[in-house]
């Protein structure tokens, strides 16, 4: 599909964060997100590119809604298959950027590959109004990124100068400017996938992320089953171990349909399939994955099964061959 009056171009999507962030008078350093149009972000950097933007919404990206990803999937598969958008960069607060990144490659990674064609996503860790702001040069480093030719395609951040692919992309600190970091993945090599469904807004799968600490208590899990949680991750405690607190309630959980990931507090790493001491035999690991990246994928994994009719995959096929892919980049 294309639009033939509007020349070869790179499509911006604002979003919000910090880099539309402006300060207040609250004082120590104290701004709100989410507050310049992305119009206005694009005025103060020089490209080569023509650029077209949309502001898909201008929030902090800690209020990150499923209805917001729906959105976001569907105006980035469409901008990719228009033949004159040369490549997508998105402008996204630096808290949940790994999530959105996840949601991308899933949904789009294998499209955006096989097109030869970048989705980038970018930030800022200073306010745009911040004499130090770290905005422009990341946004004019996206963009360039994403226009370059000859070049593979595929889900990248640029942070700081650095070219990240989606899911390697860990937020590694919370208040340097340099606070993304590569996570590196066994197996490196590239692996065209298949892309998942989007789920339209309201028929995400809800998935909750359930953290291993001393103390644990089985209610936590008894309260989210009793209210119908389809999915639970686990943040459990270094290799993906879980407090026999919280093991006997997610056995059961399992047992009754329920979907269980084991991922780790610790957020790098890789979570293997089984546990020495035997808990939560019938969970599935969560491979490179932190929680949060598992979560996305576990949601993503869940829709695609519903939505698939007669000999259908389950959400474990789904999943296993996320995980596969998040090992082999
Ligand atoms: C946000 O994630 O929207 C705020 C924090 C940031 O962008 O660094």
């Amino acid at each position: 599909m294309s639009n033939s009056s509007i020349p070869p171009h790179i499509l911006v999507i604002g979003t919000g964060g910090t880099i539309a962030g402006l300060t207040t008078n609250l004082g120590n350093g104290a701004y709100q997100a989410g507050q310049v149009a992305i119009s206005t972000l694009l005025s103060q950097i020089n490209t080569k590119f023509l650029i077209k933007n949309i502001q898909l919404s201008n929030i902090d990206s800690c209020d990150l809604s499923e209805s917001l990803l729906s959105k976001l999937g569907a105006q980035v598969r469409e901008a990719l298959a228009d033949s004159n958008v040369m490549g997508v960069v998105i402008t996204h607060g630096t808290d949940t950027m790994e999530e959105t990144a996840t949601f991308l490659e899933f949904v789009c990674g294998g499209l955006s590959r096989n097109l030869g064609k970048k989705v980038v996503l970018t930030g800022a860790m200073l306010p745009s109004d911040h004499p130090q702001a770290d905005g422009p040069q990341n946004l004019s480093e996206a963009i360039q990124f994403a226009g370059e030719t000859g070049s593979k395609g595929g889900i990248w951040a640029v942070m700081g100068s650095k070219p990240i692919p989606a899911l390697g992309l860990v937020k590694g600190h919370s208040s340097h400017t340099d606070a993304f970091f590569e996570e590196m993945l066994p197996n490196d090599g590239i692996q065209v996938s298949s892309d998942l469904p989007v789920p339209p807004d309201n028929q995400w799968p809800w998935v909750e992320i359930i953290t291993s600490h001393s103390g644990a208590r089985p209610e936590t899990i008894t309260f989210l089953e009793n209210h119908g949680v389809r999915g639970i991750v686990l943040a459990g405690t270094g290799s993906g171990t879980v407090h026999e607190q919280l093991a006997i309630p997610l056995e059961r959980f399992i047992g009754a349909g329920g979907a269980v990931v084991r991922a780790s507090r610790i957020g790098k790493g890789h979570i293997d399939g089984t546990l020495a001491n035997g808990r939560l035999a019938n969970a599935l690991a969560g491979g490179s994955l932190n929680p949060a990246k598992a979560r996305i994928a576990l949601q993503l994994a869940l829709f695609a099964a519903a939505q698939s009719g007669a000999n259908a995959l389950s959400w474990r096929d789904y999943f296993a061959r996320m995980v596969g892919l998040s090992r082999s980049r």
